[in-house]
């Protein structure tokens, strides 16, 4: 009888712990999943920008100048930088630490990934860009795509194109004279 007691005892504990345990482990896969999802869909080939290389890595100067964060105009170095890119509430120390960029969200990454810092404050272009609508890729259509990076085509400091002068239209051909010399 106690045998019999005994069995059902257990039977029911190992039916709730499955219970119990089911629902939540399926709830940490879940979470999981959602973590890794917005590295996913990021390309994985680049071209490198091409910018300036005199001035990387920062630290080659920087380790041996006290750092001012004051927002002023800089005569001694930098000073064909001119931060035209919501400047009214933003300085240099909103992008670069030391020698890594700083996101919005406080996090620093290489030089090599600038288009994560772009990526936090143009969301709906980061989007395009990685699907391939905005910006530009070379290499295979179907296979491997090679990206080119945001500040390829965009100078971080001031990246609003210039417009373009229009052209001249052409001449009508009842404008067109012959030079005779
Ligand atoms: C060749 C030396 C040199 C290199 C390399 C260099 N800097 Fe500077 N940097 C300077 C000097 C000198 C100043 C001071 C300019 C002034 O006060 O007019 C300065 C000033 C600055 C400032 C203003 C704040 C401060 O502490 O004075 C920032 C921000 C800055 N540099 C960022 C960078 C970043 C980012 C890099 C790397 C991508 C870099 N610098 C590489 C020499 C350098
Ligand atoms: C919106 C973010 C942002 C701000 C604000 C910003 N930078 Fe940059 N900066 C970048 C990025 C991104 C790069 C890397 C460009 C590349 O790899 O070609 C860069 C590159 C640089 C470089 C190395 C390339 C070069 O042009 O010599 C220097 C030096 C530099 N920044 C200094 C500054 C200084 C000084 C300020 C403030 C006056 C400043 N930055 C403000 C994003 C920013
Ligand atoms: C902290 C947020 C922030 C980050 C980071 C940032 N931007 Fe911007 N950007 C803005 C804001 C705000 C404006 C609009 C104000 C302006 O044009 O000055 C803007 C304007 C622009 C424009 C001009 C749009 C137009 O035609 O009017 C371009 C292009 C641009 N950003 C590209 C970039 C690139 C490339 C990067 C990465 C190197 C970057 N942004 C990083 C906030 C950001
Ligand atoms: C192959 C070059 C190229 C690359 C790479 C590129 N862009 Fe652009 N971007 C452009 C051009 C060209 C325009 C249109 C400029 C105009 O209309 O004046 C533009 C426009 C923009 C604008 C203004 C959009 C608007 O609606 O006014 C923003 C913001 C921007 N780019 C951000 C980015 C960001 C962020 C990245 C990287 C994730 C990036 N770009 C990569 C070439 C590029």
């Amino acid at each position: 009888m106690a045998k019999k007691w005994m069995f059902s005892l257990i039977l029911s504990l190992v039916a709730g712990a499955l219970f119990y345990l089911f629902p939540v482990s399926f709830c940490f896969a879940g979470e999981e999943k959602m973590a890794q999802d917005p590295d996913e869909d990021l390309p994985k080939l680049f071209i490198p920008r091409s910018g300036p290389a005199e001035n990387f890595p920062c630290s080659k100067c920087h380790k041996y100048r006290p750092v001012n964060r004051e927002k002023r105009k800089l005569v001694l170095n930098h000073t064909t930088i001119e931060l035209k890119h919501a400047e009214k509430n933003r300085w240099c120390f909103d992008c670069h630490d030391g020698d890594k960029l700083r996101l919005p969200n406080g996090e620093l990454v290489e030089y090599d990934k600038p288009y994560l810092l772009c990526g936090q404050c143009h969301g709906t272009i980061f989007r395009d860009w990685k699907a391939g609508i905005h910006g530009k890729t070379v290499g295979r259509w179907v296979g491997d795509k090679v990206f080119y990076v945001c500040v390829s085509c965009h100078d971080p400091h001031k990246p609003k194109f210039k417009q373009i002068e229009p052209e001249k239209q052409p001449l009508r051909p009842t404008e067109i004279k012959l030079i005779k010399k």
